[in-house]
């Protein structure tokens, strides 16, 4: 695997390299021609290698194969999830939603969707600074409204900070609502596992685990029939209609079985590179500090404030010295918003603007750490004089 740019890539939250069985299966698929929903034994055999990439990522994601419906995106998955918990759940009068202050915006902007054309209350329940979800506001909400509570969405991994919730927890506290759970960022990279934590609902995403782009799945178990999103041909339990990306679902499979294998001993090498870039740039510009880390994080995502300076001029001056990174998530990078997730942990509107994201993988090195520490501390003195922000902490 491979970044096909000479960049020192710590971006790899907004998308990782292909790894090279995914690049295998990928282009072996593209060399055939079926569709797999075809009768004739072209279609017949491309449909039997679905199911079997269904299979895989069944058993790397702990759920039956039933229960996997492929999507286009991690972004589909999420609103189709969305909205049709919350049609289930309008259909027998309940119309609460509840969800976090720092989901991404694939749930985010459906529940407010929802909000504003379909009369859904939607209940936010905080987080602490260290990035955990206020559990006891969750037994809260959940004793206060629960027979009105259509599903809770709360996040597995959080994108900009990479905090991990106690999904487990939240289900249990749930009591039987069904439970959705964005895992774009955890699954292939930390422990997740569908059944285990008795999830209704979850959503993962190929390109986040060495997969190709534009593939995708929402993991909704058996027997939860919600109303499609797009309709047409039937496929997915008539849940998700359109041709199958066959391709790009066998080299997801490859991709997530892939991370299953390699899960260990990648974690162990990109936490002690994130560990080792944490400290190179908090000693380079002192008064920088790290978001919302604590044990319980995914091992490569580090947020970091460099109060004073803005970040939108500090991504462009790294990028010249040849290291790329990012202001948040890619979705809100484009237009250059204060981070929701920041300010859910209690940063004001200034400092969002003067945090950026490094998301390390499998091809960083320590030299490559060493490079950004030797010119981080010019960058932000750049944009601070740039910038000429007034430093608030
Ligand atoms: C937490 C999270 N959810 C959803 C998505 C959207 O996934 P996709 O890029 O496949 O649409 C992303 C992508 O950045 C993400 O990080």
């Amino acid at each position: 695997m491979a970044v096909h740019s000479s960049q020192i890539y710590f971006d790899h939250a907004a998308t990782t390299p292909m790894v090279q069985p995914a690049i295998d299966a990928l282009t072996a698929q593209l060399l055939k021609t079926g569709n797999a929903s075809s009768l004739h034994s072209t279609g017949r055999s491309i449909r039997k290698e679905l199911e079997e990439a269904r299979e895989s990522i069944a058993k790397a994601a702990g759920c039956s194969a039933i229960d996997v419906i492929f999507t286009g995106t991690g972004t589909e998955a999420d609103n189709l999830a969305i909205k049709g918990l919350y049609w289930l759940g309008a259909k027998a009068g309940k119309n609460i939603i509840i969800t976090s202050t720092f989901e991404h915006h694939a749930v985010m902007d459906p529940i407010k969707w929802l909000q504003e054309h379909e009369g859904a209350t939607v209940i936010e329940i905080p987080v602490s600074k260290t990035g955990s979800l206020d559990l006891t506001a969750l037994q809260a909400a959940v004793t206060q409204h629960g027979a009105k509570v259509a599903f809770i969405s709360i996040i597995h991994a959080n994108n900009e900070i990479g905090t991990v919730q106690p999904i487990d927890q939240v289900v249990k506290i749930a009591g039987g609502i069904p439970v959705h759970s964005d895992a774009v960022q955890s699954f292939g990279k930390i422990d997740f596992n569908f059944n285990q934590l008795g999830l209704t609902a979850a959503t993962i995403s190929a390109h986040k685990v060495g997969g190709p782009l534009g593939v995708a799945a929402l993991i909704l178990k058996k027997g939860v029939n919600i109303e499609p999103v797009l309709h047409g041909g039937g496929q997915e339990r008539d849940i998700r209609s359109g041709t199958f990306n066959a391709p790009g679902i066998i080299a997801f499979a490859s991709a997530a079985s892939n991370a299953m294998i390699h899960m260990q001993a990648r974690d162990a090498k990109i936490r002690k590179l994130k560990s080792l870039l944490i400290t190179k740039v908090l000693a380079a510009v002192p008064d920088a500090w790290v978001n919302g880390q604590s044990e319980n994080s995914l091992p490569g995502v580090v947020n970091i404030t460099f109060p004073g300076s803005d970040n939108e001029g500090l991504l462009l001056l790294l990028d010249m010295a040849g290291i790329a990174c990012s202001t948040g998530s890619a979705c809100s990078a484009g237009v250059h918003r204060p981070s929701h997730v920041l300010m859910a942990i209690g940063l004001t509107e200034d400092e969002t603007t003067s945090s950026l994201r490094f998301s390390l993988g499998e091809s960083n090195t320590e030299e490559e750490i060493d490079k950004l520490a030797a010119v981080i501390a010019s960058v932000v003195e750049k944009s601070k004089s740039a910038a000429n922000k007034k430093v608030s902490k």
